[in-house]
């Protein structure tokens, strides 16, 4: 039996970004510090980063002063405007290639193309993208979401950079047939592209996959749907104590994999949960466990 961890599982660059920005602001300021919503999609870090000293708030109106860290996922500009007009001191912590999402939207935008995002209606990445532009966006999360678009001249597109290439793909498709003229960016972020690769190898050669990470995280929750769809047994938990060692009997290789959110400290934890499940023989296995990290 053997336990392979994905390369690429856990923490992508953009959330470490944002976290080094949001513990430094924790410390370094006097006042209050909030995040409006979580910083990411992690509720364990979330609350280490409280323990900290960083509040998570709903609204601007529970601030009156003190410090507004824009979360990984940006925030719509008439937001941050507010905040500014309140007098809160910003980090903008936002990931740089959410924010490229945003102005290409803007861009296309500005040259008059109707804009189409690919991706999560409610997400907050896309509602700071739709939320900064001036006129209302259309946000599909696949081909069907296209039945409500009317005759559009010029159609532009950008994708949530979360979002699997397969689902931009199919949207690109449909609006051949209803656009004449069609200008699309690609902003599938390259994190995202190679961990859902690599997860997707993975889970080709294994019997069963653990994909660990914020039960509200939609990376993640795609990751497991991509493992699912790989004919393995998957699992989406949040942390290793919801490792059910039955769920692992008679596999010969166990992968895992953690989402852009998922800190190294929750993947690390999970491997010692499962090598000692199966060191202990409770999966009904009989070899000893070894642990990949290819
Ligand atoms: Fe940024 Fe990509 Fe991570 S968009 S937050 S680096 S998944």
């Amino acid at each position: 039996m053997t336990v392979e961890v994905a390369p690429g599982a856990g923490f992508c660059f953009g959330v470490k970004r944002a976290l080094r920005l949001a513990f430094e602001a924790a410390r370094e300021s006097d006042g209050p510090v909030v995040t409006l919503g979580p910083i990411i999609h992690n509720p364990q870090v979330v609350e280490r980063l409280e323990s900290e000293g960083l509040r998570v708030v709903q609204t601007l109106d529970e601030i009156d002063s003190g410090t507004l860290v824009v979360r990984s996922h940006g925030l719509p500009g008439p937001i941050l405007d507010e905040a500014e007009r309140r007098g809160l001191r910003i980090v903008d912590a936002t990931c740089p290639f959410v924010k490229q999402v945003q102005d290409r939207a803007k861009e296309l935008e500005r040259e008059g193309y109707s804009v189409v995002v690919v991706g999560e209606e409610d997400h907050p990445e896309v509602l700071s993208i739709t939320g900064s532009l001036e006129r209302p966006a259309l946000v599909v999360n696949g081909p069907k979401g296209l039945d409500s678009i009317g005759e559009h001249d010029r159609v532009g597109v950008v994708c949530q950079t979360t979002q699997p290439p397969e689902r931009l793909r199919s949207v690109i498709v449909g609006l051949l047939s209803k656009a004449p003229e069609l200008k699309v960016f690609n902003t599938i972020c390259e994190a995202t592209f190679e961990r859902q690769a690599h997860a997707l190898e993975l889970a080709k050669r294994a019997e069963v996959m653990l994909v660990v990470g914020g039960r509200n995280s939609a990376n993640t929750r795609r990751l497991w749907e991509l493992c699912r769809e790989a004919t393995c047994d998957a699992y989406h938990i949040e942390t290793a104590d919801e490792f059910d060692p039955g769920w692992i009997q008679g596999a010969d290789l166990v992968g895992i994999t953690g989402g852009a959110s998922t800190p190294q400290w929750i993947i690390d934890d999970l491997v010692a949960v499962v090598e000692s499940a199966m060191a202990s023989g409770r999966t009904g296995g009989g070899t000893p466990p070894s642990v990949g990290s290819s």
